[in-house]
């Protein structure tokens, strides 16, 4: 733990999971450098301030109805949340500026999710910098929109969706981030609100490293002439004991039963904190995995059925054909569940906090992407650093047993895992004093503590 600096650091988290944990576990690291840290959180999946009793909170009523709080559509949801915070924050975030009693507030820093952050934090002369928690190759393609529309890739239209999009290579069409909603043009809106958020910040910080992605992050550093930081991975930068916030409560039952289990036998399947499944979808995965005969660990978060609360899709008898073979819960303590001996493949969404965690602890995934950037993570788990398997056919028993057992008894798996422990070295390396990310934490400390005077230049 560094002295501290008498610089308070504000940020604004966007109440999502694979939002907030990253956020948290930055919030952390800053913490660990010297900055008093102050959280501003929303009603909405509010956190529990006990988890990090060294931050300071402010809750902010975000007045979502019960219809509203419980949207599935996740752009609509997100529209409501800009639309009802934006004055909350405002006002929250003036009176913390204003407050002299505490030490003066070096930067905001926010989810660019929030499209009013700039210009609330512009008015207050704060300068705002940004975390972009997905991968910075994502970033890079969100960025390259305008271009990707031009060239007839976006929308994407079936016929195309095979085709390889050149500017970047692996990517195929079908691979392209989107979010499906009632209103399509609420997905553009976003894309081009995350450009604009990012190019108006004093910089953004990356949960990758540069050995993982250093490609996009020079394509970025060319492209956006503002600093970036990648200072990942998050979660191996923090202690264990400081990890993150939960909005569902973890199920510890799933470690004993791992402890009962041979050593990498078995399959771990999570789909993260959004995405669902139908009946029939669901029914595939249970009969895939129950006809691998390999035991497996199921994370089925509550309502993530449609149509059902939990498990009654399940046939009777189901759990007898298992003999034991499969543990089921409803949300698992993911990062302890990675690193565990057990474990020995991880079927994920390929959400960007899923496939980082999977690669530090050097399990190799079977992908099966949903939406947003998990379609781009996935591509890249398989076709660049080749070390997860995509599920590219749709969900069906046959296959997810194919992959199931080439992973878990044929060459291929261990081919990963030998390419999984050299990168997991290079993040271990880039964490080190003189590696990659422990740099550009240091960068980033300099440069939020010469702030003051940028944004004085910037607003005279
Ligand atoms: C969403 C998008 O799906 C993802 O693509 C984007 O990069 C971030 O926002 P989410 O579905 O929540 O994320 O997936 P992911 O990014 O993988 O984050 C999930 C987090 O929840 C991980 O940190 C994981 O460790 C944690 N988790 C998941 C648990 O702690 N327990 C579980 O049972 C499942």
């Amino acid at each position: 733990m560094e002295q501290r600096n008498g610089r308070r650091l504000i940020l604004l988290p966007l109440p999502l999971q694979g939002h907030m944990n990253p956020m948290l576990e930055l919030a952390n690291i800053l913490y660990f450098k010297g900055f008093s840290i102050t959280i501003i959180h929303t009603s909405f999946n509010s956190l529990n301030p006990s988890t990090h009793p060294h931050f300071t909170y402010h809750l902010i009523s975000d007045n979502l109805s019960e219809s509203e709080a419980v949207e599935k559509d996740l752009l609509l949801l997100i529209s409501h949340l800009n639309r009802k915070c934006y004055e909350p924050f405002r006002e929250c975030f003036a009176s913390l500026v204003s407050d002299a009693s505490k030490e003066p507030v070096a930067c905001l820093i926010s989810d660019p999710v929030f499209d009013f952050t700039q210009s609330v934090a512009e008015s207050l002369k704060i300068p705002r910098i940004m975390l972009r928690t997905g991968s910075a190759s994502f970033t890079a393609v969100i960025s390259a929109f305008p271009l990707l529309q031009g060239k007839g890739y976006i929308p994407k239209l079936d016929s195309r969706l095979g085709e390889p999009v050149t500017e970047f290579s692996p990517l195929r069409v079908k691979d392209l981030p989107v979010i499906n909603s009632s209103d399509p043009e609420r997905f553009f809106k976003l894309v081009h609100n995350l450009t604009y958020q990012t190019k108006a910040s004093y910089g953004f910080i990356f949960n990758t490293f540069e050995d993982l992605e250093q490609h996009a992050l020079a394509t970025l550093r060319k492209e956006f002439h503002i600093p970036i930081f990648p200072i990942g991975p998050f979660h191996k930068c923090v202690p264990a004991t400081t990890s993150t916030s939960r909005f569902l409560s973890q199920d510890w039952s799933c470690i004993s039963w791992l402890n009962t289990q041979a050593q990498k036998s078995v399959i771990y399947v999570s789909f993260g904190s959004i995405a669902t499944l139908d009946e029939a979808q669901f029914l595939e995965i249970a009969w895939g995995l129950a006809n691998s005969k390999q035991p497996f660990l199921w994370v089925v978060r509550p309502g993530s059925i449609s149509g059902s609360d939990w498990l009654e899709p399940l046939p009777s008898g189901f759990h007898e054909t298992l003999n034991g073979r499969g543990h089921i819960v409803k949300w698992a303590p993911q990062k302890e569940v990675l690193a565990h001996q057990s474990v020995g493949v991880f079927w994920t969404h390929s959400g960007w906090n899923s496939t980082l965690e999977s690669i530090c602890e050097g399990v190799p995934m079977i992908c099966t992407p949903f939406f947003g950037d998990q379609m781009l993570n996935a591509r890249y788990a398989s076709d660049v650093w080749e070390v997860g398997l995509h599920l590219e056919n749709g969900l069906e028993r046959g296959e997810i047993e194919r992959a199931i057992r080439s992973l878990m008894m044929e060459k291929k798996g261990d081919q990963m895992r030998d390419r999984l422990s050299k990168i997991k070295e290079k993040a271990n390396i880039c964490l080190r004093q003189g590696g990659s990310s422990y740099q550009s934490l240091n960068d980033l400390v300099d440069h939020i503590l010469s702030l003051e005077s940028l944004a004085l230049i910037k607003h005279d």
